[in-house]
């Protein structure tokens, strides 16, 4: 999957919170029509280096290009402008507001209203377990309905790429599959995936390609079925 067009080059990245590091000299690329994973254990870095990608933390090195554009020093919402959209980790739905209000949310900065109805019936579409829901405060469905909320509110923004952190934790298997599933389908819409995962069982079943994240650094990187048959992924992310 993918063509050899990069669409995200994230070149020799360091961030630290302040004398501490977490992210170490971290280089990886999303090519078009590609889902790219970042899987590592607790720690390692992965929401960090993400949230950089997003603009929501400054790195202290490195640089972030985005269709051959330097985003360095740009605001996460000019980001959002450019196409790149962060589902965060934990969703951070507003639970108070309907599962309607939180998808046109998502919507916030465009004007196209017809496109941004059709949209909504398109995500609705990917997630017809939101349809009865639709009125409900998000704060009252399920962990797996809300993950949907987060999912389908990121793509009311229409992002030509999508920056998923640990979408499926603590789900059941049926709903990680719903998702495995809305991810494939997103890609092929054209909307390039950048997935970080610590379960790396489901990370690189669903990506094309894999990075592994140790303490702050790529340490192994490679097609995502080819590192899900290495031994040394095995033994210390799948469990083997
Ligand atoms: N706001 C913060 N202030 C200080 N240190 C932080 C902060 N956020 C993360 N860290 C530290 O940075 C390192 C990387 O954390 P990060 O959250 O990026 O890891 P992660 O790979 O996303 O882990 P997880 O799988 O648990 O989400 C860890 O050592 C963490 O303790
Ligand atoms: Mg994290």
């Amino acid at each position: 999957m993918g063509t050899d067009e990069i669409v995200l080059d994230v070149s020799d990245v360091s961030i630290s919170y302040g004398a501490v590091p977490a992210v170490r000299g971290a280089s990886l690329q999303v090519r078009r029509g590609q889902v790219v994973t970042l899987v590592g254990a607790n720690g390692a870095g992965k929401s960090t280096l993400m949230k950089c990608v997003a603009g929501l933390i400054k790195a202290n090195a490195g640089s972030v290009k985005l269709n051959g554009q330097e985003m360095k020093g740009a605001s996460a919402d000019v980001r959002v402008r450019h196409g790149l959209c962060l589902v965060p980790e934990g969703r951070r739905l507003f639970g108070g507001m309907t599962v309607r209000e939180n998808l046109e949310l998502g919507a916030y900065c465009r004007d196209d209203a017809r496109a941004v109805a059709a949209d909504l019936e398109r995500c609705l579409g990917y997630f017809p377990d939101l349809v009865p829901k639709l009125g409900a405060p998000a704060g009252t469905l399920s962990g797996g309905q809300q993950q949907m909320v987060a999912v389908a509110r990121a793509l009311m923004s229409a992002p030509r790429m999508l920056l998923l952190d640990e979408p499926t934790i603590g789900l059941a298997p049926a709903v990680v599959e719903k998702i495995a599933r809305v991810i494939h389908v997103v890609r092929d819409t054209g909307v390039d995936v950048l997935l970080v995962e610590q379960n790396a069982e489901v990370a690189l079943d669903v990506a094309d390609y894999a990075y592994v994240l140790e303490g702050g650094t790529v340490i192994q990187h490679g097609d995502a079925k080819a590192l899900a048959r290495d031994e040394r992924v095995q033994r210390a992310y799948l469990g083997m």
